[in-house]
């Protein structure tokens, strides 16, 4: 996975500003983030200390919240906006006396110790992190041994179709949409860390929109705005190249009812911190399942 030209403080700063839209349009997200949790479904582990990273409204820290009701939770989003929402959101102190904490902090600059967590988890935020290899390096880092990481993140099939229509309108504008990494390349990172069966695999949803502007919409609601890629081109989604994206959806990407296609590929990833030094053997199976 390589580094991405992600301006970090621009990315905290375009989802703090969609902290109150953010939940209208997470229809995909909250999904993906039942899809995570049903990771761990034959699972016995039970972490007391338990982080979620990159945490948007909060989501999937109630999620996290239900299943490991006496743990000790903390999440974390660069945005501020979003640790606020999340706050707001999240159930009341609960009487067994099971905290959870909120904080501002960068998925590739962790301020916890080593080994401060039992289950390390993330959904859907490793997209937005610059340097995606230092986020999981981070993970790592703060899970105690026996402990385990989970995440999700797109693929690169993501938003190919609006890749290719804005390709078609000029080189630069294709460079709107984030280079997300293919699961091998997901796979390889993992066995760089020193970790133990490592797992990948991947979904496949087709969404569906009256028009190429109602995902634009969609994608700005959420927070997920090319505002943080670097070097952008200028004059973004003028009516020139509006008017081409509707033609080159109506003519590549759309439905006999005339709703144009978008794909989301999302990728799942888990490992385990070995108790033991690890020596991996072989390769990693990737298993694509279709939605
Ligand atoms: C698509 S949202 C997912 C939110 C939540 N996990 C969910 O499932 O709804 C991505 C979140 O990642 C956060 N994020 C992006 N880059 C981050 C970084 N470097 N460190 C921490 N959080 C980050 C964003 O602020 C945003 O809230």
């Amino acid at each position: 996975m390589s580094e991405q030209h992600i301006n970090t403080t621009q990315v905290g700063r375009s989802f703090g500003r969609s902290a109150d839209s953010y939940d209208a349009h997470a229809v995909l997200q909250r999904e993906v983030a039942d899809r995570l949790l049903g990771h761990l479904e034959f699972s016995k582990i039970r972490p007391q200390r338990v982080l979620d990273i990159g945490c948007g409204t909060g989501y999937f820290t109630r999620l996290l919240h239900q299943r490991f009701k006496r743990a000790h939770l903390t999440a974390v989003d660069i945005a501020h906006g979003m640790v606020l929402a999340a706050q707001d959101k999240h159930p009341r102190r609960m009487p067994w006396g099971a905290r959870t904490s909120f904080a501002r902090a960068d998925a590739a600059r962790l301020p916890f110790a080593d080994a401060s967590f039992d289950l390390v988890a993330s959904n859907l935020a490793m997209q937005w992190v610059s340097d995606p290899e230092l986020m999981l390096a981070e993970m790592r880092r703060v899970l105690a041994p026996g402990g385990l990481m989970l995440l999700s993140t797109f693929g690169r099939r993501t938003l190919g179709e609006l890749r290719q229509s804005l390709a078609d309108f000029s080189h630069e504008h294709a460079g709107l949409v984030l280079p997300f990494p293919d699961v091998t390349s997901l796979g390889d990172a993992l066995m760089k860390l020193s970790v133990e069966l490592p797992v990948t695999d991947t979904d496949l949803f087709t969404l569906t929109y009256p028009n190429p502007m109602a995902l634009v919409r969609e994608l700005k609601g959420l927070g997920a705005t090319s505002s943080a890629i670097k070097n952008r081109p200028a004059g973004l989604y003028g009516r020139r190249l509006l008017r081409h994206l509707d033609e080159h959806y109506a003519a590549h990407h759309s439905e006999a009812d005339g709703r144009i296609r978008a794909t989301f590929e999302v990728l799942y990833a888990q490992a385990w911190h070995a108790v033991e030094p690890f020596k991996p053997k072989g390769d990693i199976i990737p298993i694509e399942h279709h939605a």
